[in-house]
């Protein structure tokens, strides 16, 4: 064995398919109910998209990404989250022209350097949304709610969601400030990263995952207690929005999320059911983003949810039902002439929505009866010289092992009505 995939980065099997085929349906259906449509942004960008969209003291952006020169000596970056690109690409296109509100959702692959581990890797896929163009608390509200709906279709019942405002950037730069104060004098308890964060970004302390910084910060001053009345309102609304619509949620002052983008209403979803510790789902409000990228001030919100986490979970719980995906018919030749007319008659099928297969291994009669029972062929025909001169096929019932003729002209029909009515 001389090759293997890249450290991080996983092949997505087969087996897996019927889970991941799940959450990409539920995701296209549920989408759209909310009135969200499907964009799709390249998986590369210049790397100011996401320095300057993320923010460069993020560990997403100083750690993890995923970045090189091209041929054309620009700097160039996989995605390592899509809010960034969405933003991009609702500027590129002038969509603040075009529509008062744009709703969007997406599918696909993302890339962060991180260490991989159970529910973690290096490529992994996230659906999302995003809501441009409002900031109205109800939307937020509406986020929330999508993103858990999502996950109580696919059969999860133990949903938590964890909610906190971080205000304004005027509320955080006075929080930051009193954070700041607190933190000086334990500042030698801190780990060396959050030590330099200090100066650079202390915001990003309390996500720090070392138990000795959370241990400091646990005592620390919490944002909810500096937000102005405009944002303090905003924040009710929402959790009044959330008590309207049944949805429970736990807050968590400490929760200010990884990147630098986020205003006001931030969120998370973890699933309890298998006391799984990452979250599932990720979102929040980002108001000042679009100005960031040069356009005029627009309000935002969106989340985005990790397929790995979800799948693994979905396949420990078995909370999708296996489909294999099946033989109807396995046509069986005996040589090149029969061979020939069968792959016509597997092709006339199959245009006719039935899964046919045919031998491809050069297998005997007795072989290829062996193969379609391991496929589990609901039907297997015979195709000899003798049938093919008299124009007519045997057709075997695998359990019993009986054999009927019908005539090649029949053959469709006949497969037809007997799947028809073994359905
Ligand atoms: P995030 O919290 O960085 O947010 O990622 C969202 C979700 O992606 C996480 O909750 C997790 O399920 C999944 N995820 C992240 N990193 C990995 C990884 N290395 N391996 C497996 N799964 C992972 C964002 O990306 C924001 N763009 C969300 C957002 C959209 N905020 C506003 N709009």
């Amino acid at each position: 064995m001389k090759y293997y995939a890249p450290k991080g980065l996983y092949d997505i099997k087969p087996e897996d398919m019927p889970y991941w085929h799940a959450v990409e349906r539920e995701v296209r259906s549920t989408m759209p109910l909310y009135g969200y449509e499907e964009i799709r942004t390249p998986i590369m960008e210049k790397t100011e998209v996401f320095a300057r969209g993320v923010g460069e003291e993020t560990d997403v952006v100083s750690k993890e990404m995923y970045t090189f020169e091209d041929k054309g000596g620009r700097s160039m970056t996989l995605r390592p989250e899509n809010t960034a690109s969405v933003v991009r690409a609702y500027l590129e296109h002038k969509f603040y022209g075009k529509e008062e509100l744009s709703k969007w959702y997406y599918l696909g692959p993302m890339f962060r350097y991180e260490s991989p581990q159970k529910g973690r890797s290096r490529q992994f896929h996230q659906y999302g949304a995003e809501a441009i163009g409002s900031s109205d608390p109800s939307l937020d509200a509406e986020m929330i709610s999508l993103s858990t709906d999502l996950l109580r279709s696919l059969g999860l019942e133990e949903v938590g969601l964890t909610l906190n405002s971080i205000g304004c950037p005027e509320d955080r730069n006075n929080y930051v400030n009193q954070l700041v104060e607190y933190l000086e004098p334990e500042k030698d308890r801190l780990c060396n990263d959050c030590r330099a964060r200090l100066d650079t970004n202390p915001l990003r302390i309390l996500d720090c995952k070392e138990e000795s910084c959370q241990k400091v910060v646990e005592n620390g001053p919490e944002i909810t207690d500096y937000l102005c009345s405009e944002c303090q309102d905003h924040f009710d609304t929402v959790k009044g929005y959330l008590n309207q619509l049944g949805l429970d949620y736990q807050l968590d002052p400490k929760l200010v999320r990884g990147l630098d983008y986020y205003t006001k209403t931030v969120f998370e979803v973890f699933s309890s059911d298998l006391g799984a510790q990452d979250a599932l789902v990720g979102g929040g409000r980002y108001d000042g983003l679009v100005e960031l990228f040069g356009g005029d001030p627009t309000p935002a919100v969106g989340f985005a949810g990790g397929i790995e986490r979800l799948v693994l979970l979905l396949e420990e719980l078995e909370r999708v039902e296996m489909k294999k995906n099946g033989l109807d018919i396995y046509l069986a030749t005996l040589d090149e002439e029969t061979k020939q007319t069968g792959m016509e008659l597997v092709q006339e099928l199959r245009n006719g929505g039935i899964r046919a297969e045919i031998d491809y291994l050069d297998k005997s009669l007795q072989g290829q009866l062996g193969y379609a029972d391991r496929y589990g062929a609901e039907i297997t025909a015979i195709l000899g010289p003798r049938e093919l001169t008299e124009g007519e096929i045997t057709l075997r019932d695998m359990e019993t092992g009986d054999q009927t003729t019908v005539s090649l002209d029949e053959f469709r029909s006949e497969i037809t009505n007997r799947l028809d009515s073994e359905s």
